[in-house]
């Protein structure tokens, strides 16, 4: 079987590639193609993303295809910033301005209000109509300030209470073992299973 990857970022091929390693399966990339499209992350929901990149590279490629989207989701912002994790500073935003950004609206708000959870979703789309979706995810609480130097994104404000650090702080085999892209890969990786298992049996 062929499972082709709906992403460009090289990181997440890496980590998918580890994840599904030992699986009878070939792993396709966008270099496999030359004509890669970009499919735009219109939803309104991680989980419209996911399905809407997954399918749309299916439907290009006719190989089954996987596509992830991520974000944190603070219960205080009513789910925000969520889907617009990446440029909830504005376009164009750095890392940091999002943080700021954060910090600023979580200004004055005790910890006990301050829970949060990092989610990925995962799609797999096997034909137009056959789309697996999972997902995985972490809870924690957004800190006062940014500590630590690790990782990216919102890793130096998510204080992850089990390790009693932010991600940030953590070594990236300790974040990858409790996150949320670790355990939506673990569900993916079920769900393969089960359409390998299928396919024998066919
Ligand atoms: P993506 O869908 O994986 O590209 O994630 C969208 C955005 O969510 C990123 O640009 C980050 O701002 C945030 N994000 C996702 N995963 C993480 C993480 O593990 N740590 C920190 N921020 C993350």
């Amino acid at each position: 079987m062929q499972l082709l990857l709906a992403t460009r970022n090289k990181d997440k091929i890496k980590e998918i590639r580890q994840a599904l390693a030992d699986l009878p399966l070939t792993i396709l990339t966008c270099d496999d193609f030359l004509d890669f499209p970009e499919i735009e992350e219109t939803g309104a929901t991680l989980e419209e993303n996911a399905t809407l990149k997954a399918k749309g590279i299916y439907e290009h490629s006719g190989f089954p295809s996987l596509s992830d989207d991520s974000g944190l989701e603070v219960d205080y912002l009513n789910g925000a910033p969520g889907v617009y994790s990446s440029r909830y500073a504005g376009p164009g935003c750095t890392y940091d301005d999002n943080n700021r950004k954060l910090l600023q609206e979580l200004n004055g708000v005790p910890a006990e209000k301050r829970t949060a959870h990092f989610r990925t979703v995962i799609a797999i789309a096997w034909s137009v109509s056959e789309i697996d979706v999972v997902e995985g995810r972490v809870n924690g609480v957004i800190a006062s300030e940014k500590t630590g130097s690790s990782g990216f994104g919102y890793d130096p404000v998510f204080y992850y209470p089990p390790a009693a650090k932010t991600f940030a702080q953590m070594t990236l085999d300790e974040k990858n073992g409790v996150s949320h892209r670790g355990r939506a890969l673990k569900a993916a990786r079920d769900k393969i299973m089960a359409r390998l298992n299928k396919a024998a049996k066919l």
